[in-house]
């Protein structure tokens, strides 16, 4: 894919998201129809009605490549090329009308012969702060067409971090450690529960780190690619589950204190 389709699709994703982003600004404070629930998830019905939209818009311009969604797959999700959509990030702040949660769409590449995909593209949209986080691989990130950069920061004891709580026992507990160890050693500890935002927070310099355990491939797609262009760092590990991984984002001047940490 060359540098005007990678435009392209940056532009599309983007429309896409603002698409995404309108339908969740116009439904903050409505009561939602909750399509599932477990302990430690919620799935809406506009989870789906908003991959629906973003599906249609990247479908029309893009009709050969694969969508691989939270809320759903069309086409071959293993195909060389393929979107990965979070139509909403932070479903349990949106459903309790807490405006932090944002729309995540990445396209990823996975060259001949390689078993790695690349993600190209990546696109981040918070609708209610109207922040539009951008990237396309080997340029700048911004945030609403301005460079941004990762923090200096080099003191944990100085360090904002943000760690996440994913849904299932085993991840909890594997993160338990890592907050009780963490807490004592940084300024402080953030749990926003949207984590593509905590990514691109990361890339802008807002936070100094974000580590989780059992995040799903659309929660990171869209921001790793967007940290990775802002100067950051994305570590990630892939677990048992599909499409699951441990992460530790960071401005990469943190990356020895960070290694401590499980
Ligand atoms: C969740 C959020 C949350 C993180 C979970 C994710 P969802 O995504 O990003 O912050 O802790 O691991 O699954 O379900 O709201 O799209
Ligand atoms: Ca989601």
């Amino acid at each position: 894919m060359n540098r005007s389709e990678q435009k392209r699709a940056l532009a599309c994703a983007v429309t896409a998201a603002k698409a995404s982003g309108q339908l969740m600004r116009k439904n903050l404070r409505a009561t939602k129809k909750i399509a599932s629930a477990t302990q430690h998830d919620i799935k809406l019905e506009l989870d789906v009605l908003c991959q629906k939209r973003i599906e249609r818009l990247l479908r029309r311009a893009f009709p050969d490549i694969a969508i691989l969604g939270e809320e759903g797959v069309l086409g071959d999700p293993t195909a060389a090329r393929r979107w990965v959509v979070d139509p909403i990030d932070g479903t349990v702040n949106f459903t309790y009308g807490i405006p932090h949660c944002c729309v995540s769409i990445a396209l990823q590449i996975r060259p001949a012969r390689a078993a790695e995909y690349r993600t190209v593209v990546g696109v981040v949209y918070d609708p209610f702060c109207d922040e539009l986080w951008t990237a396309i691989r080997g340029g700048p990130a911004r945030l609403n067409g301005k460079i941004i950069r990762v923090s200096q920061q080099r003191r944990l004891d100085e360090a904002l971090v943000s760690v996440g709580f994913a849904k299932q026992t085993h991840s909890l507990n594997k993160m338990l450690p890592t907050f009780n160890q963490l807490i004592h050693r940084v300024r402080k500890i953030r749990i926003m529960g949207a984590a593509a935002l905590a990514m691109v927070y990361v890339a802008s310099g807002r936070l100094d780190a974000y580590l989780e355990y059992g995040l799903r491939l659309w929660d990171i797609a869209a921001g790793g690619l967007i940290l990775e262009c802002a100067g950051g760092e994305f570590w990630r590990q892939p677990l048992a589950d599909d499409y699951a991984y441990h992460v530790k984002a960071g401005n990469g001047r943190l990356r020895r204190q960070l290694a401590q940490f499980e």
